[in-house]
């Protein structure tokens, strides 16, 4: 049984097939008369809504379960909570903490399950921003990304998948926020030309997208203080944009802590492309179920 917990799950031909299933006017009713499960231990505003809508529009019926509520591992365990909601769901996408949970869940091989974040990874979102990418650029090969800040759940999807479509990835962030060996060792698995800058104005010129997102993510909050200090001097302002150069367009995966990672004047821009990335949520998480519970689990 194939799942998505993080985009390295999909093949090239694969995501080619998603991205293109994102765009079918005719999506295919592959859950019709059928339910999907969304768990969430985190708050949400994109992922809910998308995943919700796009379960509608392939005829199903979404069913949004607040963890505290089904309290996994409190009140029975993840492995029981999968097989309970397997009897009446066709696939289950979760939203959590650990990594590991996603894993458990998928482990039990009875549905498809979804990873809609954890503090890993976000595949959902890298779906929706490579989609966005595309339709800005067209084939992708060859284009470049710049991401600025922590590298966390976020950068390390969009770094697969927008590396495995062949676009180069710059990375520029404080000491202490980077990726691991591990991560790096992963990117070049999937074939990803990676490289790490110590300046922002580095890793930013020329490229053709700048993309950031918040500092302190959703679990790290006690942490924030310090983390408004680390970032210091990653913030994508006006002046950033204007050492990418005038071709650059700005992405961020939202929700954006205006005046910290981002300036007001940046997201509000022209150069802007926040909201038909956040659109396109819903048409990349359609993609991605329809090809998940059609031709992937055939
Ligand atoms: N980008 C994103 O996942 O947004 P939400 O946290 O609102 O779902
Ligand atoms: N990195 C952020 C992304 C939110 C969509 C977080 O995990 O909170």
């Amino acid at each position: 049984m194939k799942h998505l917990l993080e985009i390295d799950d999909l093949t090239l031909e694969e995501l080619h097939r998603v991205l293109a299933l994102a765009q079918d006017p005719n999506p295919p009713q592959v859950l019709a008369g059928q339910g999907m499960a969304l768990v969430f231990e985190k708050p949400s505003t994109r992922t809910r809504n998308s995943m919700e809508m796009a379960v509608v529009q392939l005829g199903g019926h979404p069913v949004y379960i607040q963890a505290d509520e089904v309290g996994m591992d409190t009140r029975e365990t993840v492995e029981d909570v999968t097989r309970t909601l397997a009897c009446f769901h066709a696939a289950i996408g979760a939203r959590v903490f650990a990594h590991s949970t996603v894993e458990r869940m998928a482990n039990e091989n009875l549905v498809p399950v979804v990873n809609m974040l954890c503090d890993e990874s976000h595949p959902l979102q890298a779906l929706a921003d490579v989609l966005t990418l595309q339709q800005e650029f067209g084939d992708l090969t060859g284009r470049s990304v710049a991401y600025i800040g922590d590298g966390n759940n976020v950068f390390r999807s969009l770094a697969l998948a927008a590396g495995m479509l062949g676009m180069e990835i710059r990375f520029s962030g404080p000491p202490g926020y980077r990726l691991s060996e591990a991560d790096r060792d992963r990117l070049a698995m999937a074939g990803v030309a990676f490289s790490e800058h110590d300046h922002a104005e580095q890793a930013v010129e020329g490229v053709d997208a700048v993309y950031t997102d918040v500092w302190t993510s959703m679990g790290q909050e006690a942490e924030s203080v310090q983390r408004l200090k680390d970032f210091e001097g990653f913030q994508i302002n006006e002046k950033l944009m204007v050492a990418a150069g005038p071709q650059a367009i700005f992405l961020h995966c939202l929700p954006a802590h205006r005046g910290e990672e981002v300036s007001d004047g940046v997201v509000d821009s022209a150069a802007s492309r926040v909201w038909p990335q956040a659109a396109n949520r819903m048409h990349a998480a359609r993609g991605l179920l329809a090809w998940l519970l059609g031709e992937a689990n055939a």
